[in-house]
């Protein structure tokens, strides 16, 4: 079946299956940045925005997303111009294997664009379904604060 959406913006047409999972269609087409870490909801590596809402890929079927807007962490910055979330994640140590960044850094983006002031408790809460086997979670919080300092000044 035919399923049209679009992805970072660019209209996008796939052929997908009926029971294709939104996760499995993204990386085919070249979205790698959405990872799989344990296809069941629990670990939060498979994030992706759905009409800005933070949702898990591996459990929506692709065709529960037509015609909505997906945003994947390409879409988020460049290294030249990166994201203040993805500088601020970088200075503080918030990046070690990278597995659960692209999901983190999606969900703090969503966050931040809700609420561009939030404390720390409502990072925790934010980030709460994503998880990480390297860093502690400590950095990464650190990392959204200082983004959303850095945002709120400019
Ligand atoms: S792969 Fe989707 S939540 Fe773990
Ligand atoms: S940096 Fe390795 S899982 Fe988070």
């Amino acid at each position: 079946m035919e399923i049209h959406v679009k992805v970072n913006d660019k209209p996008v047409t796939w052929n997908v299956s009926p029971g294709e999972k939104l996760l499995d269609v993204l990386r085919r087409d070249g979205y790698l940045s959405v990872k799989f870490g344990c296809g069941e909801g629990d670990c939060g590596a498979c994030t992706v925005l759905v009409d800005g809402r933070a949702m898990r890929a591996c459990l929506l079927l692709a065709g529960q997303v037509e015609g909505r807007a997906i945003t994947t962490v390409e879409a988020l910055g460049t290294p030249d111009a990166p994201h203040p979330l993805q500088t601020a994640f970088v200075e503080c140590g918030a990046v070690q294997c990278g597995y659960c960044t692209p999901g983190m850094l999606l969900a703090a983006y969503a966050l931040l664009r809700e609420n561009p002031k939030p404390s720390e408790e409502d990072v925790r809460e934010a980030l709460d379904g994503n998880l990480c086997r390297c860093t502690g979670y400590k950095k990464i919080i650190e990392a959204v604060l200082l983004a959303a300092e850095r945002m709120g000044r400019s």
